[in-house]
Order: C-alpha cells, then structure tokens, then sequence
C-alpha cells in the first residue's frame, strides 16, 4: 500500500456553505485545516441556491415571529433550543456575510431587499436576485482563498477512521490519478450536504450523492429522522430543475388544466405561500386527480405574466432563463410547467446544538462534527421553510468552526496508520474488478425511479414495503456489478459506483423510517395515517444499520420550548 498521511488539526468534507464557512474560522484562528471535497468548492450545491436567506430584518418582524414559524413550519418537530440559536443569529449572520463582501439585492430606501417566502408571518427573505446562494458561496469561496485555506479538490472521501468511540480523520482518494490518502486530525467534520439524488425527479446536483450519510452508518453510527424528506413545489415539468420559491414569493399563482386557482382549496389563507409541504401535495394531489397539465399532464401552471416584466427581470432573471432553455417558457409571457421536486433531506447525521455527532441519543463521539444540510440539528424538524437552509448552512458551519476551534485544546492528535486506509482500499478494488453483469446506471435509475413512486410525495405501507423489498433487491445486485472502465485518471464510473452503494444505503434508511413512523407530519405523508399522532410520534427516529443491511430504530425526545405544539394550518 502506499497512502500518504496528511496531520490536521482539523479536516472538512465538504465545500459548500457549510464547510467553507467552518474552514474559514478555523484557519482564521490559525488552525491547520484542510477542505477535501469531490468537486471544485465553487461547483458545491449551495451555489444552486436560489430564493434567499432568512432573518428578521423587516418592519414588524422579530426573532421569535422567526422562530415561530420555523416551530410550525416542522410540524412541532424541530428542537427548540436549536431553533431560538438559529433566529437569533440570524441578522448577525446576514451583516457577517455583507462586511465579507456578499452583494445583497437592495430596497428603495437602500436597505437589504427582502421578500416573502411561505409559512412566513413576515417578508423575511434576504436575497440576491435569483443567486443568492451563488453569491454567498463566491463570498465565502473568497474569504477562504484570503486566509488561504487548504482545500484538496477533486478528491474523494470514502471512510472515516472511528474506533474507540474517537474519529481521528478520513480515508480519501484523488480523481485525478486513484491515489489515496489519509488525512488524519484531532477536529474531523462532515458538511457534505444533500442526498435528494435518490430520487429521479430532483432539484440536486448529480453529486448530492449523500456519500457521508452510509459512511457514518457502517460505522454503526445513527441516522437521525431520514424520512423526512422535503419536496419542493417548483420543479421545473419533466426535470425537476429548482424554480425557486422566490417565483411564488413575488407573486406567482398555481392553476391546474381546469383554470382554478387550486391553493384556494388547500390553504384559504397562505394561499401559494403556504408551508411547501402543504404546497407540494396540493399539487400533486390536482395531477393525481387528472388536472393536470402538459402532455403528460403532470405538472401544473406557475402564472407570473400578472407581474411587472420589472419585477422578473431583476428579480427572477435566472428562473426565466432556466424554463425557457429546458421548457421553451417565458415567463413573461406565458405560465410555466412545474411540479413537487425531491429538493432537501431534514434528516442526517444528528449532532447537539454545538454540531458534536452523537453516537445515541444521549451520548457524543470524541472528535467529529457536522453541519448544514448532511446533519440533523435539528432545526427543521420534519419541513423546513424556504430560505432557512442558507442560513442554516452558513450560520451553524460558522458555530461548528468556533466550536471546533475551542475544542481543539482538548483534543489530542491519534496517529493513523496505513492500516486505516485498508478497507476503502478494498472497496474500490473490488468495485474496480468485480466482474458482475449489472450496470451501475440501470440500478441507479431502477433507485431513482422506485423512490418517487413509492417513497415520495404520498406513502402508504403497501407501497414502502415494495420499496424495502426492491432497495434489498438491488442491494443484491449491486454485489454482482460491473465497470468498463479500469483506469487509474478520472475514474468517474468507479466513482459512482461507489456512490450508488452509498444512495442504496441511505435510501433504506428513509424508507424504513417511514414505514415506522405511522403517522403524517410535514413532509412525511402516510395515507393511510393521514393524521400526525403526536402520543406516539412527537419523537427524533435514530436508526442503525448492522452488516446485513438491516436496520434498528429508537426514537427520541423533541427538545421543546416556549411554543406549545398544536394543529398546523395555513
Ligand atoms: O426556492 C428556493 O429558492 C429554495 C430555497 C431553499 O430551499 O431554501
């Protein structure tokens, strides 16, 4: 074996939001870090980020109205305590960002611009046009190149060296040549993002794998509230390309094929700017009834031409582009075709308010961290508000940073061996030479398809079950796959198959933990328990896998607080 062995004090997979802004911190604080992220960090999915980010900014607006919505928009299964930390430093967060250098969109009296966004009492979102997220990353990406943080692009992280209840690094490859290194380190942290990819119909990057998720779990670390998975209202008909909530923030109206304004129905009152859950099975619901529209009549119609050109223009210039180069939509002129998309995960790798990873519920691992869209915090519970992942990811990326940073003095340096590099080693020499005859694409799209249609939108345990069996199916074949390519220089079909192990892994959990969870609570809906059960289910699901692929679950107290749990409506 010949593995280089890098020391840190502290390593980050991940850079986006998240993991930059942590990297930043920490190298600011004079710490040795070094960012290992499989793409460019200015390719991270944080760039796609489009609508905005939250904080109580506008008249009439306050932290607790924040925290509020936040509370109700989870359907009362968020922590509170992580909710008030989030809200609370909200503004701060959006200063911090602006004397960094992010160029906010402005109101008239020169303030920062800020729009409406649903299950919001108030106007909350801080944007930057249609670019917020890209905007705030450059600014991040920027600041980092300034304290020159250590980032090893294009390398792939695929283990992590945990033994005794300690992490002392990751086990990771370079795509440009296959040669792997350990980077071993006091401080390790994961902010790798989403996992949506398991879906067909997704607003993800093709690299929001989830890769860090089945890396912790066959460690027999837990996954904490998997089920929940967020599907977003606006996705682009067919693709599921984001169109931001900002489309509906500013003034878009739904109509399905028979002209109605369906939200009507649905939230009398919120309208469009309901919650997205409450949004996104409206919509789908219309379609299911056969209101749909488009040739396959499986979208609905998002309507903006009531607006002032102005308005999309300046505002949404990169929403008009995206439908009209994938739909041939302009949507000055006409209304576009969109539909629920697999968007965001609110579950993850669960973490304390101070991003520590537990190991239970009750009890912490020595040395390893997360934030952002990978964790569990948690501060979205079971739906998250739009525009309150930005501000997730930069605000707790940015707390994991300090945090690690005070950490630090007492966390000691574990020397790694090559011997820790020996079974990731081993499971891209077998992905490489196993000589199988299933192609990892097909079983890719087989995952992709099952889960919108039986792990999606609507569940009931008839169709998770048949999902269970199929994931365990093609857990099976995934054993007998094969690659053509066994070269040694951007190796990208050894890289997804690797990935596709990871996704299959993943899904399992979701798909277990729904079929568990007998209840229906934000973005999680069992039509055959159409009621959220508070009794039984006001409750976190930790879930473990074992070597076989199957999976235990306990469930944990929600941290609650000064807002009292009651029925949702909007
Ligand atoms: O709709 C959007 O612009 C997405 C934002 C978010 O997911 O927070």
């Amino acid at each position: 074996m010949d593995v280089k062995i890098y020391q840190y004090d502290a390593v980050i997979v991940g850079a986006g939001l998240a993991g930059l802004a942590a990297a930043r911190e920490l190298t600011a604080a004079g710490k040795k870090t070094a960012v290992i992220t499989k793409l460019h960090p200015l390719r991270s999915h944080s760039g796609a980020a489009q609508g905005g980010i939250n904080a109580a900014l506008g008249e009439g607006d306050s932290t607790e109205l924040h925290e509020f919505d936040t509370v109700k928009g989870s359907d009362y299964l968020a922590d509170q305590d992580c909710v008030e930390l989030m809200c609370t430093k909200a503004p701060e967060t959006i200063r911090w960002a602006e004397q960094m250098g992010a160029v906010f969109s402005r109101d008239d009296k020169g303030d920062i611009a800020i729009r409406p966004f649903g299950g919001q009492s108030k106007p909350r979102a801080c944007y930057a046009k249609d670019r917020t997220g890209l905007t705030l990353l450059q600014t991040i990406y920027e600041q980092c190149v300034r304290e020159d943080v250590e980032v090893f692009d294009e390398w792939y992280a695929g283990d992590l060296i945990y033994k005794d209840g300690k992490v002392s690094g990751v086990v990771a490859f370079n795509i440009r040549d296959s040669k792997f290194a350990i980077f071993n380190a006091k401080a390790t942290m994961f902010a790798t993002g989403g996992h949506a990819r398991a879906y067909k119909i997704n607003s993800n990057a093709h690299a929001n794998t989830g890769d860090s998720l089945s890396i912790v779990a066959r460690h027999g670390l837990p996954l904490e509230d998997m089920e929940f998975v967020q599907f977003h209202p606006s996705g682009l008909g067919g693709s599921g390309i984001l169109i931001s909530e900002a489309a509906r923030g500013e003034g878009g109206r739904l109509y399905n094929s028979e002209g109605e304004r369906f939200m009507e129905k649905y939230a009398p009152n919120a309208l469009e700017l309901a919650s997205r859950d409450v949004v996104s099975r409206a919509i789908m619901q219309e379609i299911r009834e056969g209101r749909g529209v488009g040739p396959n009549k499986d979208a609905v119609s998002i309507d903006l031409t009531h607006l002032d050109p102005e308005i999309i223009l300046t505002r949404l210039p990169e929403l008009r582009e995206l439908a009209i180069t994938f739909l041939g939509q302009d949507m000055l002129k006409e209304p576009i075709h969109i539909a629920a998309t697999a968007h965001y995960s609110m579950g993850g790798i669960p973490v304390d308010i101070n991003c520590h990873v537990r190991k239970n519920p009750k009890e912490l691992v020595e040395g390893f961290y997360a934030a952002g869209e990978c964790s569990c915090v948690s501060v979205h519970g079971a739906n998250r508000l739009g525009a309150n992942s930005v501000l997730e990811a930069l605000l707790f990326g940015r707390h994991a940073g300090e945090n690690i940073v005070k950490d630090l003095g007492n966390l000691e340096l574990r020397p790694a061996t090559e011997q820790d590099a020996a079974a990731f080693i081993a499971e891209y020499q077998w992905v490489k030479t196993n000589n199988g005859n299933e192609k990892v694409a097909k079983l890719r799209e087989e995952l992709q398809e099952s889960m919108t249609r039986d792990a999606g939108v609507f569940r009931t345990a008839e169709s998770l079950s048949r999902q269970k069996e199929k994931i365990k199916e093609l857990l099976k074949r995934y054993k007998e796959i094969r690659v053509q390519d066994k070269s040694s220089v951007y190796n990208t079909e050894i890289q997804e198959a690797i990935e596709l192990g990871h996704m299959l892994e993943y899904s399992l959990f979701i798909v277990e933990g729904a079929l568990a969870r007998e209840e229906s609570r934000g973005g999680h809906f069992r039509e055959d328990f159409p009621q959220r059960d508070d009794e039984k289910f006001l409750k976190h699901t930790y879930a473990y896998m074992d070597k076989d692929f199957n999976i235990t679950q306990e469930y944990a107290d929600v941290v609650l607080g000064k807002f009292e749990v009651k029925e949702r409506s909007y």
